[in-house]
């Protein structure tokens, strides 16, 4: 495999391989539909339903409204994204210790195209970009994602937390930190 250096980064910015041709860079609206694809080899739904919100997500990011939405794109299509959103310290009253600020929020990469370092390189690329404190929640028993923000340096804070947008309550998580 031919190695390149991941696209759209900042100079002073950690440099990943990635696949030949894989590019990182901001979701566009003309993304929200790849992906959408990439969204359904992991959760059922309606893929309309997907488009809409994932096409919403993008708009916030592009109006500057505390969200951050990367895709690889390999060969014209998207192929992973990495999410992040910043929760304000009104929306994590209530959650116990639960820090305001910057979280990542949801990256995924197609199946056939994983351990190729895409899934570090859309992390790294939103650390670079968001260059602040950021947090990051993980089901205890997902090696890749643990791996994943490991090798990026990310450190587990506490299990003993609660946040906004937890789809089951019941499910062990990590909160992990990233400083700069
Ligand atoms: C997590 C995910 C995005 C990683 O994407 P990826 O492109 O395969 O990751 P990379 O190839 O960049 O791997 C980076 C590091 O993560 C770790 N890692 C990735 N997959 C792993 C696995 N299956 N088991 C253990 N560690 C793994 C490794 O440390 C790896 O570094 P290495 O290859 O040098 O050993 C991908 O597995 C995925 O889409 N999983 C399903 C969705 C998900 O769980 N998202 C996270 C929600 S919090």
């Amino acid at each position: 495999m031919l190695a390149r250096l991941a696209g759209d980064v900042s100079a002073n910015a950690i440099q990943d391989p990635l696949p030949a041709d894989c590019l990182i860079r901001a979701a566009t609206i003309k993304d929200a539909a790849g992906m959408a694809d990439v969204w359904r080899c992991r959760h059922s739904g309606p893929r309309l339903d997907a488009v809409v919100g994932i096409a919403a997500e993008i708009n916030r990011a592009a109006r500057g409204e505390g969200r951050l939405v990367l895709v690889a794109v390999l060969g014209g299509r998207v192929v992973g994204y990495g999410r992040a959103r910043l929760w304000s310290s009104e929306e994590v009253v209530g959650y116990r210790n639960c820090p305001a600020g910057w979280w990542l929020s949801g990256g995924l990469v197609l199946p056939e195209l994983r351990r190729q370092g895409i899934g570090r390189a859309l992390m790294r690329q939103r650390l670079n970009r968001l260059a602040t404190t950021v947090h990051s929640k993980v089901d205890v028993d997902n090696l890749a994602s643990r791996g994943c923000h490991r090798v990026c340096g990310f450190v587990e804070q506490t299990r003993d937390f609660q946040s906004p947008g937890v789809r089951s309550p019941d499910t062990p998580m990590v909160l992990l930190q990233w400083r700069t």
